[in-house]
Order: structure tokens, then C-alpha cells, then sequence
């Protein structure tokens, strides 16, 4: 049996459809993007243009005169201001909106949709750029063609479950909505399956009694476009194709209705499991924390994903280590293998967006756990699983030695500071339990925003708090907090720290011209916390990024980071410089209690570590940081000639300085 392939042409009307975007990290221009794909094998003539470029005052009247539909896709940023470029064309609508000058009939022959994004956990500037751009056109007399669609980023929070899916219901709605503006003197009609614009009645639809394309404009009917899933789009994708004839089978303009069926048997599995989806949704399932468009930009930046919220990625330093190429800071410091450490994360998401981490713009954020959540054994052995095979893959590669291979296939170290925010995963405590049982050593970072996970936390092998920056001021700058008491949260982890046992570090990242003079702020900080060691590192650039302002002036000399500890120092009372690694730019000032008899004890002595813990979770006997220390070897202590580099490992220079970084 057969069916007319134009009988399921749905393009009524063919519009003039420009598709705007303003966007600071190229989320909206994906979205633009993919609009304009399905606007263009609708049929319609569309366009993609980036705000920056686009003067409204010269041209948005003249849209809306030469019946052109406007569709706007908009970022907000930092308290609620629009994305880089797109400025202008925001203050132009206001303004145009709020001058008594201006009729208030400006765009009265503008059709237009808005599709904000942002992330309500940015609550009173939750969309804001998105919102206010809408009621500026509207105040301007433009035609909405739908209500403003806000995407929002909060998996936990968002209608319909994340970005990409509050996108995908607007755009249905979109389509379905377009049809039925009346402007039919904007409009090109569509042509009928003969090519004529009116029918004569003699095309091949007529011959199947149905109606005839050019007929079916108002026509409701079924809706193909009802799609909301990756399987549903991808059947769509399939008969949009088709409407070209690229994809399904067809014969002189005709279509096998057994490839019709299959794409119809994959639209109703799809739907069948977005119900499910859904009422899981309605009943309070919580959602997955990484959407599948974030899934895909992490594993594009080499990171292994564990389940629905944890991820591996293999450090540049266990691999320089796997060559006898040396080990990285923590190798100087304290004594890691650096081709033992297991780089990993329980929890992608974070409760900042610190411009460090601007590799990371993708990152999910939170500022509680939302989200469904895994067994920590599943993320446990998730991580050594991964590990191990990404490791795996360095047999027989040139360089690698056979003994550090044998033994990188038995991790000693974790460090907890992949990305993300480890100590949000409510199984915390669980997940170090299991580590320790398998004689891994912990190194866990927080961002000092959770003083209670902080206090509740079991003992650690060092426990990490990152100081960004010294005051209220400059912190909100470079983290950029979801939190609104960020400043409050940030003291009382330093506070929460002080009470810990076992090592504690800050670790400063310096940024010069950012947080580089505040010396006398941080010393302040220092004697709040109390920490046993201060690690201070200059930046890491990586290249230019659209999320971050950084650039490579930001970046301090390694003699530049060398006088800052030095100021530092002279300002702390019981603390003095212990050992350096020139190799990735990162001095370690330590407490004098780790200096025995004139000799630094910076190095930990991991059995014993592992000793300690048992005894602990057999009868809770406490222990300190000095119970587990071991001598810094002479290469390692400041002043060294060797500057922190190991002498049995080899130097090697690469031509490009690409990432000196680590954790
Ligand atoms: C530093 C920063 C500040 C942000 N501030 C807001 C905000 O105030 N309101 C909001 O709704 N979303 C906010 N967001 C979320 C962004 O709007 C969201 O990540 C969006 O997907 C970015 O889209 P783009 O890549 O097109 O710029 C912020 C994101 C970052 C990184
Ligand atoms: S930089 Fe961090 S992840 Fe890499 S080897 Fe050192 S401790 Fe491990």
C-alpha cells in the first residue's frame, strides 16, 4: 500500500522568519541554530543573525512592514544583565518602550516570539534579559505569537525538566501557534502539489480524496510536530527529511507505508516513555542532574560520566608520570604518585560559576541536592572502573614505564576536585568510607559553601577549602555564588575548618590585578581557619573563553607568586614557606608544627594514615594531622635547586605551554 508523499506536507504558509541570538557561552545560538534547521525544512525563509550585529533602530520597524516574523533567543547574565553584544538592542527596546516621544504603535506590524535562557537559581534575575525584552515589544505594540518561553537550566526546578526540554516544548508550541496567526497578506502562500498556486483540482493529493496542500492551512489535523524526545525528534527528523525525499524510500513521489509505520512505531515508544517520564515526574521522582546536551559537552571534554552526577577525567600529571616525566605539586608537597591518583567527582554540580572554571561553563549548579541520586558504591566503582580503563589505554605507548603502568592500575590517591562541588553528594561520608577501605588516600576540595557538610564530614586525608578571593566584594567577582549569604557561608566553613583534626590546606589561586593586593584580608582569613598548610598557585590560562574575562595579563610570574607568599608569610604569625614546584607555578607555606628539629614533615605517611582511620572506625580514637606525617625529601623544601621537581623523574619541556593546570 501507498501513500502520497505530499499528502503529509504540513508547510501551509511559507514565512520570513529572522531567528536572533544573544548568547555569552553559545547556548542560544544552538538553540537559534536548530530552530533555523527545522524552519528551513519546513519550508520557511529563515535566517540566523547574532544581536551584536544588528542595529534595531534602523531595522526592526521595517521588519514587521515587510512581514517578517522575528524569533529571539537571549541570555542573562550576572544580576540580570543581557550577554555580551546584545547591550544595545536591549536598551534600544527600552528606551523606545519608555519614550514619550515614541508611539506606542511602533512595532504594531511585528510578529514576534522570545525564548529567554537562564537559571531560576538566580531567583529575582531568574530569565530576566528574556522577560523584559518580551514586554518591551509588547509595550511597543508587537504581536507575541506565543507566550515569552523561559528555559531554565535548574534540571530540579525547570517545567519541563532541563533547557533542551523546556526548548523542545516551546518550539512545538511555536510551530503549532504559528499556524494559526492570521496575516495572510504577509504570508506566501504555499504552492499546490502541481506547482500552481491555485489548485485546479487535477494534482496527485486530490487523487487520494484527501485535500489538497495548498488547502490545508488552518486544518488542525494531526500533528506531526508533537514531539518532545530524542527518539520523537529523530522520527520527526526522519519525515522532515522525507518531505525533501533524502530519507524514507520513495518512488515517483510516492512512500512505502512500512517505513511510515516504523517511523510511527518509533514516535509512539518515544511517547510511550516520555508518559512514563512524566508521571515519574509528577509523582516527585527527582530528575538527573546532567541533561544529555550536558552529557555530550563533558564527554567532549574528556570527562568518563559515572552514572547521573559523578565523572572521572585522567589528570595531565598521571600521565607525565606514567613517562617518568614527573609528578605534579601534591607529588612535592605531601608525597602523591601522581600515576596512582584517581582525578574523580560525586558531584558535577556546584553552587558557584568561578571563572577559573571556565572550561567548565557547562557545569550543572545547585545550591541543595536535587537531583536523583546513586548508590555510592555504584559512583565508587563507576570511578575505578573508568580510571583503570583510562589508564589501560596507555599500554604500550611509547614513553610509558612498565612498572608505573602495573602500578597505575592500582590507585593509591583520590583527588576529590575533579569538577563540581564533591561534598554536595549527600553519600559523602559513604563514598571516602569506601575509598579509604581500598587504602585510596582522600584529597577532598570544597568551595566553602557548605560549613555544615564541612563539619559533618569523617576524617579526610587533607581537606581542602578554596580561597578565591579575601573579601565580599572580589569573591562575588570571581566565583560568582549562587548564594545570596555566600560571604556568611564562606566564613563559616573557614570557621568549621578550624575544628577539623586532620590536615587542612587553603588553597589560593592567584590572579594578578584580581585578588592579588589584598594581603592583609587574607591574613585575617588565615588565622580564622587556622589551616595546617596554604597552598598559593597562579592561574592557569588555558585560552580564550567567552565565559571568563581572564586572560593571559591575569596570569602571575612564578617570581611574581614568590613575592606574594613572601608578603604573606611575614604577615603570619607561626607559618613559614616549606616547599615549591616551580614546574606548575605553586609554593606551599606550612604551619611550623610540621617543622621537626629544623626539617619540614610536609610528606604524609600514607599507611599509617590508613591505620589511623581503621582504628577510628573501630572505637572513634581521634587523631591529628602531626600523627600522620612523614619527611619532605631535600628537592622538595624551598630553596632546593631542583624546585620541587623530583631528580628521579625527567624534565620534559613542551614546545606549547598548554595546561601547567592539575587539581
Ligand atoms: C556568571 C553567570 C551568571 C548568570 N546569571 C544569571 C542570572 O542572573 N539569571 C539567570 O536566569 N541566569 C543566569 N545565568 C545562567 C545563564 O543564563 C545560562 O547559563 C544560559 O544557558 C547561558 O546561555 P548562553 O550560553 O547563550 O549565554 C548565569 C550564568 C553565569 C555563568
Ligand atoms: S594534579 Fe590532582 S589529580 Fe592530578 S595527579 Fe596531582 S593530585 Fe592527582
Amino acid at each position: 500500500m501507498e501513500l502520497h508523499a505530499n499528502s503529509r506536507q504540513k508547510i501551509t504558509k511559507k514565512r520570513k522568519i529572522k531567528i536572533f541570538y544573544g548568547t555569552q557561552t553559545g547556548n542560544a545560538k544552538m538553540l537559534a541554530d536548530n530552530l533555523y534547521r527545522e524552519a528551513t525544512e519546513r519550508g520557511h525563509e529563515a535566517e540566523v543573525i547574532d544581536l551584536k550585529t544588528y542595529d534595531p533602530e534602523d531595522n526592526l520597524v521595517t521588519e514587521g512592514e515587510n512581514g517578517v516574523w522575528i524569533v529571539l533567543f537571549v541570555s542573562t547574565y550576572t544580576d540580570g544583565t543581557p550577554p555580551e553584544g546584545s547591550e544595545w538592542f536591549c536598551k534600544w527596546l527600552e528606551e523606545s518602550s519608555t519614550d514619550f516621544r515614541i508611539p506606542k504603535a511602533l512595532l504594531k506590524d511585528l510578529h514576534y516570539a522570545v525564548f529567554g535562557l537562564g537559571n531560576s537559581l538566580y531567583t529575582e534575575n531568574y530569565n530576566a534579559v528574556g522577560k523584559k525584552v518580551d514586554r518591551f515589544l509588547k509595550e511597543l505594540s508587537a504581536k507575541p505569537i506565543l507566550p515569552v518561553g523561559l528555559g531554565d537550566e535548574n534540571v530540579a526546578e525547570s517545567l519541563k525538566g532541563g533547557m533542551e526540554k523546556d526548548f523542545t516544548a516551546w518550539k512545538k508550541e511555536f510551530w503549532k501557534k504559528s499556524k494559526k496567526v492570521k496575516d495572510d497578506d504577509t504570508a506566501v502562500k504555499d504552492t499546490c502539489g502541481t506547482g500552481k498556486k491555485t489548485c485546479d483540482g487535477k494534482c496527485k493529493c486530490k487523487e487520494d480524496g484527501g485535500k489538497c496542500s495548498s488547502e490545508e492551512e488552518e486544518e488542525e489535523g494531526e500533528d506531526l510536530y508533537e514531539t518532545t524526545t530524542e527518539e520523537e525528534d529523530n522520527a520527526e527528523e526522519l519525515l522532515n527529511e522525507d518531505r525533501d525525499g533524502s530519507s524514507l524510500q520513495t518512488t515517483n513521489g510516492v512512500v512505502d507505508l512500512e517505513d511510515l509505520g516504523k517511523v510511527m512505531q518509533t514516535m509512539k515508544k518515544a511517547k510511550v516513555r516520555r508518559k512514563k517520564e512524566e508521571s515519574a515526574q509528577s509523582t516527585g521522582e527527582p530528575r538527573e542532574m546532567v541533561t544529555p546536551m550536558l552529557k555530550k559537552a563533558l564527554e567532549k571534554q574528556g570527562y568518563r560520566l559515572i552514572g547521573s552526577h559523578s565523572g572521572v577525567k585522567l589528570c595531565r600529571w598521571t600521565k607525565s608520570m606514567l613517562r617518568g616525566r614527573g609528578g605534579c605539586y601534591k607529588h612535592a608537597f605531601y608525597g602523591i604518585e601522581s600515576h596512582r591518583c584517581m582525578e574523580t567527582t560525586p558531584s558535577l554540580a556546584c553552587a558557584n560559576k568561578c571563572v577559573f572554571c571556565w572550561r567548565h561553563h557547562t557545569n550543572p549548579v545547585g545550591t541543595e541536592w536535587r537531583w536523583k541520586m546513586d548508590d555510592p558504591n555504584t559512583v565508587f566503582q563507576g570511578a575505578l572502573d573508568n580510571h583503570v580503563g583510562l589508564i589501560k589505554q596507555f599500554k604500550g605507548v611509547p614513553g610509558v614505564k612498565a612498572e608505573r603502568f602495573a602500578e597505575g592500575l592500582e590507585p593509591q590517591h583520590c583527588a576529590l576536585s575533579l569538577v563540581g562541588e564533591p561534598i554536595m553528594y549527600p553519600e559523602i561520608n559513604r563514598f571516602i568510607e569506601l575509598l579509604h577501605g581500598k587504602g585510596i588516600s582522600s584529597f577532598l576540595v570544597t568551595n566553602a559553601q557548605f560549613p555544615d557538610a564541612i563539619s559533618n564530614l569523617v576524617p579526610v586525608t587533607q581537606l581542602y577549602v578554596s580561597i578565591d578571593a579575601s573579601t565580599k566584594e572580589s569573591l562575588k567577582k570571581i566565583d560568582r555564588p549562587l548564594f545570596k549569604d555566600f560571604w556568611e557561608r564562606f566564613i563559616d566553613s573557614l570557621k568549621a575548618l578550624s575544628a577539623k583534626r586532620q590536615r587542612t590546606v587553603y588553597r589560593l589561586t592567584l590572579v594578578k590585578a584580581w585578588n592579588t593586593d589584598e594581603l592583609d584580608n587574607y591574613a585575617d582569613l588565615v588565622s580564622l581557619g587556622k589551616p595546617d598548610f596554604i597552598e598559593i598557585k597562579g592561574v592557569t590560562y588555558c585560552g580564550e573563553s567567552k565565559a571568563s574575562s581572564l586572560t593571559m595579563q591575569n596570569v602571575p610570574w612564578h617570581e611574581e607568586v614568590v613575592h606574594f607568599v613572601k608578603q604573606l608569610t611575614d604577615r603570619l604569625d607561626g607559618y613559614e614557606i616549606a616547599s615549591e614546584h616551580e614546574h606548575s607555578n605553586c609554593i606551599l607555606i606550612a604551619n611550623t608544627k610540621f617543622k621537626v628539629d629544623g626539617e619540614w614533615w610536609t610528606w604524609i605517611d600514607y599507611p599509617k594514615f590508613h591505620q589511623l582511620v581503621k582504628d577510628f572506625n573501630q572505637s572513634q580514637k581521634t587523631f591529628s594531622a602531626e600523627d600522620y606525617m612523614a619527611k619532605t625529601p631535600s628537592w622538595a623544601v624551598f630553596g632546593a635547586k631542583e624546585q620541587g621537581f623530583d631528580p628521579v623523574e625527567t624534565r620534559f619541556f613542551r614546545k606549547k605551554q598548554k595546561d601547567i593546570g592539575g587539581c
